[in-house]
């Protein structure tokens, strides 16, 4: 079958693209698609032309499937393809519906006239993937839309819906119906244009949308600072406004050529490397070597979660926001109604954003039933185990939860750091345990880390992972650890932090450092969200269970114990780190720096300036090693896996493709080198991972391991 369907509605001819699932870009269609252009152009028995895609959308633009090949000689790049269907004299009309994205866009603004039906999204995401729309869509977006709305719209990489779409002037008509109700309007268009014979309407020569930038000289200065937080450390962002900018100073063939080269340096750059890895990380972590695709799964209609507190509430919500019913228990009912009332102010919060509605609000708490009594979850599909972090409260649990639900249960756990295995063993059915780790705020934070125990059965996996999905989650398969992924890793990273403040950075500076390389935050300002109080109390418990501190290791919770001790837990006791005032901005705190100052003499160290080079390295090299361990012992499948960790669990940026993607780019010879150093320098906690010097000897990366 051809990538392009050619068919005839009297003197209309009718391109169908081919090329299943979303039809891609691919060489082959874009080949048909040339080849159809000059044909038809000379057709003396063709008088227009309508161009759609078969199957269940338009175009979603690039075939994924074509990155890093390279297609034959002869077939032309898409924006010149473009140009010469832009420039014909027979009427061009796109009849689209379900995806006009990236070059599908690109190709309905080629186009004269564009027809849409309903449920249709349309977009440029390429931003998304580190490059921009390169086949015409920064100069053609802002001619036909307005050069706000393309900037908005380019930058973003935001999909609008058709409404939006024919409100802005990118489309020139909706048609309510479906599929073939949108090429019959299309033909129609067509045959209208065509016998009106006048000149086609090209986007490429319109100028009306370009007039709004020219009365506002300060529209893209503007634009660039409204946008400097989000792109910080991004090329592609700004890449994207100056080819928008072109549009209004040069004429399309030159502006065309400037979007060109400017693609051309960001293909291959590291940026959009990483992005191209973040995107295919996200798909590969779906797949588990021995739980096969086809492993059946059990249904799991609804849930039951043990515990309303911070994380408890927040998995009820993620239950409720997916549609499943569930049942939320606590065993004193004023905590269950603590419990409830603050998932409805969560809730009720978003309903004063505007960002849902009072009925949808009412149906998801319409879903949450809250009850005192364990036997109310005897025919539930799956139970989420949240209570206290403590060893003896969970095994008891599971085993009353052992005797009260029915068999083929799903019993999880939403530990952080407990073994799954010992908590299975308090059942008889170690097979249906599984951990659950959702991330804190349950139902904002993307990842779930679902913990395999030994004995974990693969059908559990299997429901477990998919489940992932049905929450809108991204579950990542990991092993039983201390910490599992995430947290075992951010323990080094932590560490680091603490030691460089006692040694003479402050924690604004690390913070910074780290905030511009692209996190959301520093360590300091996480801490302080998340909670003092929770290190300081596994602090406490550990130096108890070793009787004290261990002589042969560097203590690192020093400074934060004498925080603590003084209650400045974080934002939520307005000072920790750092102080609050009536917001959440932190702001430097005079009485930290001098606790730090003192400390730092305490403990016999004479402060020294400390680059933000190695604030970088120490902070992010140890957790990189922690990762390559944890690599090693199979407790992450792959090292993208644990990039996908980082991104949805930690906030690490996308446009460096996750700690083990971004260490490959630096290169493992340095890290392990660098490792090296800081062993010495610092103590063996630093000593770099067997599996990391094995890669930067052979010169592999985490990729090859
Ligand atoms: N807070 C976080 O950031 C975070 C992140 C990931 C995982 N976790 C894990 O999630 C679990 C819960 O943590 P949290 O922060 O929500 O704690 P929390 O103290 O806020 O909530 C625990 C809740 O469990 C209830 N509870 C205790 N024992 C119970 C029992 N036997 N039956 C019913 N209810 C009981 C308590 O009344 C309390 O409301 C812990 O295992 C923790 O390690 C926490």
């Amino acid at each position: 079958m051809s990538a392009v369907i050619e068919e005839r509605r009297g003197r209309i001819a009718l391109l169908k693209l081919n090329n299943p699932p979303v039809n891609g870009l691919g060489w082959p269609v874009r080949e048909g698609l040339d080849a159809a252009i000059d044909r038809l152009g000379k057709d003396a028995d063709v008088d227009a032309i309508v161009v759609t895609g078969d199957g269940r959308m338009f175009c979603a633009g690039a075939d994924i499937r074509e990155f890093g090949t390279t297609p034959p000689e002869h077939v032309r790049g898409l924006g010149k393809i473009l140009t010469d269907l832009e420039a014909m004299e027979k009427p061009v009309v796109a009849a689209i519906h379900g995806v006009a994205a990236g070059g599908g866009l690109e190709l309905a603004l080629g186009c004269h006239h564009r027809v849409c039906g309903p449920k249709t999204k349309l977009g440029l995401p390429e931003v998304s993937l580190g490059i921009l729309p390169g086949a015409g869509g920064t100069q053609r977006l802002p001619r036909v839309a307005g050069v706000a709305k393309a900037l908005e719209m380019i930058v973003s990489g935001r999909l609008v819906s058709e409404k939006e779409a024919f409100k802005a002037g990118i489309v020139d008509e909706l048609v309510d119906g479906d599929v073939d109700a949108v090429i019959d309007a299309a033909v129609a268009a067509a045959e209208k244009l065509a016998a009106a014979g006048v000149p086609p309407r090209r986007s490429g020569e319109r100028s009306d949308g370009l007039k709004e930038a020219q009365g506002n000289p300060s529209l893209f200065d503007d634009f660039r600072k409204s946008m400097a937080k989000r792109a910080r450390g991004m090329n592609a962002p700004y890449a994207c406004v100056r080819c928008v900018e072109a549009a209004t100073t040069m004429a399309l063939a030159d502006g065309l050529q400037y979007e060109r080269d400017e693609f051309v340096k960001l293909v291959d750059a590291i940026e959009a490397k990483s992005m191209r890895h973040a995107f295919f990380a996200e798909r590969e972590v779906a797949k588990i070597p021995d739980v096969p695709a086809d492993t059946p799964t059990r249904p799991i209609q609804n849930a039951g979660v043990i515990g309303c507190g911070t994380m408890g509430g927040g998995i009820a919500m993620v239950f409720a926001n997916a549609g499943l019913p569930v049942t939320v228990i606590e065993s004193e009912q004023s905590a269950l109604d603590a419990g409830l009332e603050k998932i409805a102010n969560n809730y009720a919060a978003t309903v004063s954003k505007g960002r849902l509605s009072q009925e949808e609000m009412d149906r998801r708490m319409g879903l949450i039933t809250g009850a005192t009594d364990l036997t109310e979850l005897a025919a539930t599909d799956i139970v989420v185990e949240a209570v206290f972090e403590n060893m003896d409260v969970k095994k008891e649990l599971f085993a009353r939860l052992d005797k009260v639900c029915k068999p083929g249960v799903i019993l999880a756990t939403n530990t952080s750091t407990l073994d799954v295995d010992e908590i299975a063993s308090a059942t008889s059915r170690p097979q249906d345990v599984i951990g659950t780790h959702f991330f804190s705020p349950a139902n904002v934070m993307r990842l779930m880390e679902n913990v395999r125990g030994e004995k974990t059965a693969d059908e559990v996996i299997a429901t477990v992972m998919k489940l992932s999905k049905t929450l809108g989650k991204v579950g990542v398969l990991v092993g039983v650890c201390h910490g599992f992924v995430g947290n075992r890793m951010l323990h080094q990273y932590l560490r680091e932090a603490m030691f460089l403040v006692e040694e003479g950075a402050l924690p604004q500076d690390i913070d910074r450092v780290i905030y511009d390389f692209g996190l959301p935050m520093g360590p300091f300002a996480m801490c302080d969200l998340a909670g003092n109080d929770v290190g300081w109390r596994v602090r406490q418990e550990q130096i108890k269970a070793q009787g004290g501190t261990p002589s042969n290791a560097r203590y690192s919770g020093t400074i934060a114990d004498k925080i603590c001790d003084l209650g400045r837990f974080g934002q939520k006791t307005g000072k920790g780190w750092f102080k609050y005032g009536d917001g959440r901005t932190p702001t430097p705190d005079p009485d930290v720096e001098a606790i730090i100052l003192e400390t730092s003499k305490e403990l016999g160290f004479a402060r020294r300036e400390i680059s933000d080079e190695e604030i970088l390295q120490r902070c992010l090299y140890p957790l990189v090693n922690e990762g390559a361990k944890i690599l090693d012992e199979g407790i992450a499948l792959r090292a993208s896996d644990i990039d996908v960790v980082w991104m949805h669990g930690y906030g690490f940026p996308r446009f460096r493709g996750g700690p083990m993607f971004w260490a490959d780019t630096i290169g493992l010879q340095t890290i392990a080198e660098t490792m090296q150093r800081f062993e010495k320098e610092q103590g063996p906690w630093m000593a770099p991972s067997p599996l990391l010097l094995k890669l930067a000897a052979d010169g592999k990366g985490f990729g090859d391991a």
